[in-house]
């Protein structure tokens, strides 16, 4: 079973004075996530990628489409009981002690009462906020406040949970916390939708990436995958600081870095930028592969205009679509701080 199954889901706000101009947040979007997956939802500023967390949490009502969670649909009462969700700037009560507000969550949430104590205790831990749990909020940082927000979206252990920009406001430690936990949510079968504009955190911890632009969906693949679609590129460093003219004639971007040049090239000029060198007696001192990495891709697709399939010629032309991979599809390889 999908754990998300987007069908379709659009969003048109009403803006401006009378509420009169369709502002268009969210494009159709077609999307699922298979259970116990980490899914990471990319985008820059204005994205629309809390339009279709709301959407989903049920927030908003989408303009058209639909979804399921778990297979049932939006309103149902037994899905909700079984997902989390950590708000983009999320909001507490400031005279709450962390324990108190978790408590308070934990009971809207149907956890039972005698299994209440152990269970705030035991996610507290897991954020890192175990000596702070006495503390009122209003005394917290904004790391710290993110963390209770954290704790309030996986106390009830659910099995899809929903992260808007976790690492928000995190320094480097905070940050390397939050992804340990994903990846032990992970571990424990649970399915994590989470969006971020920090990309090394969705190409250390995603099995899979969407990426959203001005509400349309530009990609959506494994990171490795997403990579693999580019341009492959060598990059070639050799000693000295000249920079032959048969490779100069071919608009490369050559550098010096101390007594030697370094080029990073699509792959297909490699032997004729290395034979310009060898013709011209330069010692070539490596020739090493670039990968690609998911910011790359960003790049290159955020380069590019969007359509809207609506014959509105103000978007330009239509955009280069990245068909979805098989399920089965390789997941990316995990890395670590
Ligand atoms: N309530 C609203 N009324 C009108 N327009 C809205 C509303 N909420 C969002 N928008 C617009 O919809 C678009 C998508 O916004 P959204 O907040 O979903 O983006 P985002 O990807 O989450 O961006 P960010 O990275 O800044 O959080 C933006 O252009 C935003 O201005
Ligand atoms: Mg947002």
């Amino acid at each position: 079973m999908h754990a998300i199954e987007i069908l379709g889901l659009e969003k048109t706000y009403r803006v401006g004075f009378w509420r009169k101009r369709p502002k268009q947040a969210l494009r159709p979007l077609f999307l699922t996530v298979e259970e116990g997956q980490i899914f990471g939802f990319l985008g820059p500023n204005g994205a629309g990628k809390t339009t279709t967390l709301k959407l989903l949490m049920g927030l908003v009502f989408p303009s058209a489409g639909t979804a399921r969670i778990l297979g049932m649909e939006l309103d149902d009462r037994r899905m909700k009981a079984q997902i989390g969700f950590l708000p983009e700037q999320p909001y507490f009560y400031d005279h709450l002690t962390a324990r108190e507000l978790l408590r308070y969550f934990g009971q809207l949430s149907g956890v039972e009462a005698r299994q209440l104590g152990r269970r705030v205790d035991r996610v507290l831990e897991r954020v890192g906020l175990q000596e702070a749990g006495g503390v009122e909020l209003r005394k917290f940082s904004k790391g710290m406040l993110q963390r209770v927000g954290i704790a309030q979206a996986i106390l009830h252990e659910p099995r899809v949970v929903f992260l808007d920009e976790p690492m928000s406001g995190l320094d480097p430690m905070g940050r390397f916390e939050v992804r340990s936990l994903i990846e032990e949510l992970k571990s424990e079968g649970k399915t994590v939708f989470f969006s971020t504009h920090i990309l090394s955190d969705a190409e250390a911890l995603c099995d899979r990436v969407a990426v959203l632009h001005l509400g349309e969906l530009r990609g959506v693949a494994a990171v490795e995958e997403l990579a693999a679609g580019m341009q492959a590129k060598v990059e070639i460093v050799w000693q000295g600081n000249s920079v032959p003219a048969a490779v100069q004639a071919l608009g490369i971007d050559c550098r010096t870095a101390g007594d030697t040049m370094r080029a990073v090239l699509p792959e297909e000029h490699q032997d004729f930028v290395l034979e310009a060198l060898i013709r011209e007696h330069l010692r070539v001192i490596s020739l090493t592969p670039v990968r690609m990495s998911l910011e790359d891709y960003f790049v290159a697709q955020l380069g590019e205009p969007v359509s809207t399939g609506k014959g509105d010629s103000a978007f330009g032309q239509p955009l280069r679509s990245i068909p979805e991979p098989a399920s089965d599809s390789e997941p990316v390889g995990r890395a670590r701080l």
